[in-house]
């Protein structure tokens, strides 16, 4: 079922993500050649609690932490570690901030130190299909327009789109109807109405899409081949003006 939202529960929704976006902005400081994503989680989690907001990921599900962090070939809910970054990794810091039982849903990729040309490309592709995609957020079209014009241009620049991870609706749940898948046909799937509510996050990866999760932990989701993944994700609304990016400056 998809739970439309009021003008005045999208503004609350909007609280937590200018929040969320603060604290991207934060770790974009951070993150250098040295640090952990052990360091950069605690601060997540310290900062949402100095504001007032609780780190909707701890606890969901049985998850540990305020973020996921997942570097390299990890696709996504990566624990976050003890282990120092280091020059040339790319990491995606995800998290969900909870501002007086509403929600706001980010993840961002991060270049630590200097990467790979094709690293930097695929990172900057990955944003670029995360941005194509909140274009066809608007009222009338169909969650496949979205996830059509994702996958055409992620493909067509020779990336595979991950299938087992999908954006979804969001408010007081952090998952809730319709999903939103990164790839598929134009045309197809529920149709958009102002008031939804939506995350898209492409994951892209520079070898094939399978996901394998980690057996033992459960959750960190990595490429079958072991080759390079990012992801982008903002929190948006569906309005009559075109899309609210919730999660941004
Ligand atoms: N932020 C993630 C999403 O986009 C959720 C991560 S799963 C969790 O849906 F368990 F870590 F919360
Ligand atoms: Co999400």
């Amino acid at each position: 079922m998809v739970v439309l939202k009021t003008k005045e529960e999208i503004m609350k929704m909007r609280e937590a993500g200018i929040l969320l976006a603060t604290i991207h902005q934060e770790i974009a400081k951070m993150i250098k050649p040295g640090i952990t994503t052990w360091e950069i989680d605690q601060f997540a989690e310290r900062f949402m609690k100095e504001h007032g907001a609780t780190p909707e990921q701890k606890g969901y599900h049985g998850y540990q932490f305020a973020t996921c962090a997942s570097a390299n070939e990890v696709i996504c809910h990566g624990f976050p570690s003890k282990k120092a970054l280091k020059d040339g990794d790319i990491v995606t810091i995800d998290m969900v901030v909870n501002l007086n039982g509403w929600l706001a849903d980010s993840a961002w990729s991060y270049s630590v130190g200097n990467v790979s040309e094709e690293a930097d490309r695929l990172l900057t592709t990955t944003k670029e299909a995360l941005f194509l995609g909140i274009e066809q957020a608007v009222v009338g079209n169909r969650i496949g327009d979205i996830s059509h014009a994702i996958q055409k241009f992620a493909e067509g620049r020779g990336y595979s789109v991950v299938r087992d991870f999908t954006g979804h609706g969001i408010g007081k749940s952090m998952h809730e109807d319709p999903y939103v898948p990164h790839y598929g046909p134009a045309g197809k799937g529920v149709r958009l109405k102002e008031g939804m509510v939506l995350t898209i996050e492409p994951m892209l990866n520079v070898g094939t899409y399978h996901a394998v999760v980690d057996e033992e932990d459960g959750w960190t989701a990595r490429t079958r081949d072991g080759k390079l993944s990012a992801q982008y994700e903002h929190t948006l609304a569906i309005t009559e003006d075109g899309p609210l990016i919730l999660t941004q400056l």
